[in-house]
């Protein structure tokens, strides 16, 4: 059976993420640094993609347990809101320390424990808040342009060690947290995805097939406002 490392997988993206790749037949070992409840399919790991030692360690132990994975999405992320007024250092550390560097370690990990007869995907995720900035986050958006720019950056050194690597940027997903934050799932912007929607993407883009060739590419996942219900059905 295929493995697939998600990282991030106590909450949000990465849960479902976790059941999604499950549901399509992978053996998912799930890492974040928060205690994950079960999930069928699913092996936890308990760790902090910002500790290089840590990171290493735990691929290694998946490999050994499962075997050598041929998928890693790093869904892991934090987006506490900052501006240029109220930024500081702590808040600068911690978002480019688990956005780019918890990305960075994750790659390099995934990259030391794949079989190289394998075909491998790694799919980083950044937002589109990385391509256009959002104005009351301006850290976060910077550190998801990083993790835009390091998807290039590492993919043709992954390409020789039979690792394509592609990037998604989407737009509002209405995970748990979002909602929260927003106030409730009623104050979201209309062309917010389901969680489900990103997952599906991300397994069609570990596929072979028409996108085999894509590499280095960050695609931008944002349902069109077009297409919600309520502006097609008038
Ligand atoms: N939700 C959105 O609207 C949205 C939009 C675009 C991009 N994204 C990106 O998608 C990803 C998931 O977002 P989400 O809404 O599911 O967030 P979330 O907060 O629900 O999940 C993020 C997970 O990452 C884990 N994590 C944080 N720091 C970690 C660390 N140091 N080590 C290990 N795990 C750590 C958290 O414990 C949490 O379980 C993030 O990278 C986010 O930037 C989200």
């Amino acid at each position: 059976m295929s493995v697939a490392v998600i990282t991030g997988a106590a909450s949000g993206l990465g849960r479902v993420l976790a059941s999604e790749f499950v549901k399509a037949g992978y053996q998912v070992a799930g890492l974040d640094i928060q205690d994950q409840a079960p999930l069928h399919g699913v092996t936890a790991w308990k760790v902090d993609l910002t500790d290089s030692d840590a990171v290493r360690t735990t691929f290694a132990e998946v490999r050994a347990m499962l075997g050598a994975p041929t998928v890693c999405v790093t869904a892991a992320g934090i987006y506490p809101r900052s501006t240029l007024v109220d930024a500081t250092v702590e808040t600068y550390r911690a978002i480019f320390d688990v956005n780019v560097l918890g990305t960075l370690l994750s790659a390099q990990a995934f990259a030391d424990v794949v079989d190289e007869l394998a075909q491998n995907t790694l799919v980083t995720v950044s937002s589109v808040d990385g391509i256009s900035p959002f104005s009351k986050s301006v850290l976060y958006s910077a550190s998801k342009a990083a993790v835009i720019n390091l998807t290039s950056g590492i993919a043709e050194e992954l390409a020789g060690r039979a690792i394509r690597v592609v990037g998604i940027a989407p737009g509002y997903i209405a995970t748990d947290r979002v909602i929260e934050l927003n106030g409730g799932r009623h104050n979201l912007p209309v062309d917010a995805s389901d969680p489900t929607e990103i997952a599906q993407a991300c397994i069609g883009l570990t596929r072979g097939g028409g996108i085999s060739l894509l590499t280095g590419q960050t695609v931008t996942l944002r349902r069109s406002a077009l297409e919600t219900p309520s502006l097609s059905n008038d």
